[in-house]
């Protein structure tokens, strides 16, 4: 099997690379390398017997050689800032759709075409995600983006159009795209892009859209994304935790390992070509209950401050509904969030340390009026 990944060198990519190798499959790497998620200089090990290809997604369609008669592509480059992506329009669509479009170019372009594509989505594309009222619990409501009014009078549930608070339930594949920023239309438009040429190119498509993953070779610079490795950071330097809204909002938190499962596994599934699904946890964790658990994996201790701030276009929950997954391909997650924490933190501890960038990001977005 040979086997390219775009955004190879990104933390769920050279986890991936790991996996494929052992398999014994022949993996090549395509990476810009960029300096938000690798720093100036950047310091990373291929695994061995890998090729690299240090290349831009974009250049795909003038170097269609890359992608000439690879078995699979794993479609993982990306630009992956939610906030960032509400100023850095151009270029997160430009990086995001055009290196989609790329691809596709350059797959037409091959003699000897990539036979399956399976593209790295997000649960963003749900926008807030599925709801239920008490009064109707078998009908899915998706609510409205939260708006800055709603989010200064500290009114941080989502409500339905009657201003009725809602359940968050888990979210199916069907529910459609709300999308909620721009990082997250341009998921969807990756989606959308590589639907509309599978079929035409003669590609098998595998779509997976995943929760908020983790894990050990997160990129511990990035200011933009990653939670949990912000949050290692600041706690190992002794810089407090700032918490967004009340603390009490939620998400999908699932290990690196339990998401290169599914890519690995698709591979070998007989799917119909298009098949959508969900990877993540199925269960929400709150971000205090998550700094609670990291505090406890680091043995560190930095005061935890709850600050009623908020970002505008960042969801309040949402987790994954897997039964599809679990169906088709037998995944269930194994890794639980204390041990995910745990062999996070223990690898992320033997880094080198980085200066805290939050502060500067978070005042970036205030400028903008993106964040209160
Ligand atoms: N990590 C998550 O929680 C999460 C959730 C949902 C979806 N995803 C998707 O998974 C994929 C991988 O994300 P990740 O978490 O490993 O992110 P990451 O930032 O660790 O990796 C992305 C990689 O893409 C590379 N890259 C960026 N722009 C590029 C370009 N123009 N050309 C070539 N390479 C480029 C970066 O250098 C980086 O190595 C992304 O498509 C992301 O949207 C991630």
């Amino acid at each position: 099997m040979r086997v390219l990944i775009t955004g190879g060198f990104g933390f769920i990519g050279i986890t991936l690379a790991k996996v494929l190798v052992e398999l014994d499959y022949e993996v090549t790497l395509l990476d810009s390398l960029t300096v938000q998620v690798h720093g100036e200089i950047p310091a990373f090990e291929a695994p061995a017997g890998v090729k690299c290809v240090r290349m831009d997604v974009r250049e795909l369609a003038d170097r269609p050689e890359v992608l000439e008669g690879m078995d699979v592509v794993y479609h993982l480059a990306a630009e992956t800032g939610t906030a960032q992506s509400m100023y850095r329009v151009v270029h997160y669509v430009d990086v995001n759709e055009v290196g989609t479009a790329a691809l596709i170019e350059g797959i037409g372009k091959c003699v000897r075409r990539p036979k399956h594509v399976v593209l790295a989505s997000s649960r963003s594309v749900y926008g807030e995600g599925a709801y239920v009222h008490e009064s109707s619990p078998g009908i899915l409501v998706v609510p409205q983006s939260r708006t800055k009014e709603q989010l200064v009078a500290g009114e941080w549930e989502p409500v339905d159009g009657q201003g009725r608070v809602l359940t968050c339930v888990p979210t199916p594949e069907n529910l459609g795209f709300f999308p909620g920023s721009i990082y997250a239309a341009s998921k969807a438009a990756q989606e959308l892009l590589l639907q509309a040429a599978s079929t035409a190119l003669g590609f098998r498509l595998s779509i997976f859209r995943f929760q908020n993953v983790y894990g050990e070779g997160q990129s511990l610079q990035n200011p933009y994304t990653g939670i949990i490795s912000i949050f290692f950071n600041r706690a190992a330097q002794g810089i407090e935790i700032p918490i967004y809204e009340d603390g009490r909002e939620s998400r999908d938190f699932v290990h690196v390992s339990d998401i290169v499962w599914g890519l690995v596994n698709v591979v070998k599934a007989d799917l119909p070509s298009a098949t959508v699904m969900n990877l993540g946890a199925g269960q929400p964790t709150s971000v205090l209950s998550l700094v609670d658990d990291l505090l406890a994996a680091t043995g560190c201790n930095v005061p935890v401050r709850v600050t009623g701030q908020f970002r505008l276009g960042d969801i309040r929950h949402c987790y994954a509904d897997t039964t599809r997954a679990k169906t088709l391909l037998g995944y269930s997650p194994q890794v639980s969030l204390r041990e995910g924490l745990r062999r996070f933190a223990a690898w992320a501890s033997s880094q080198p340390r980085h200066d805290d960038k939050l502060e500067k990001a978070t005042e970036e977005l205030r400028k903008k009026g993106l964040a209160v």
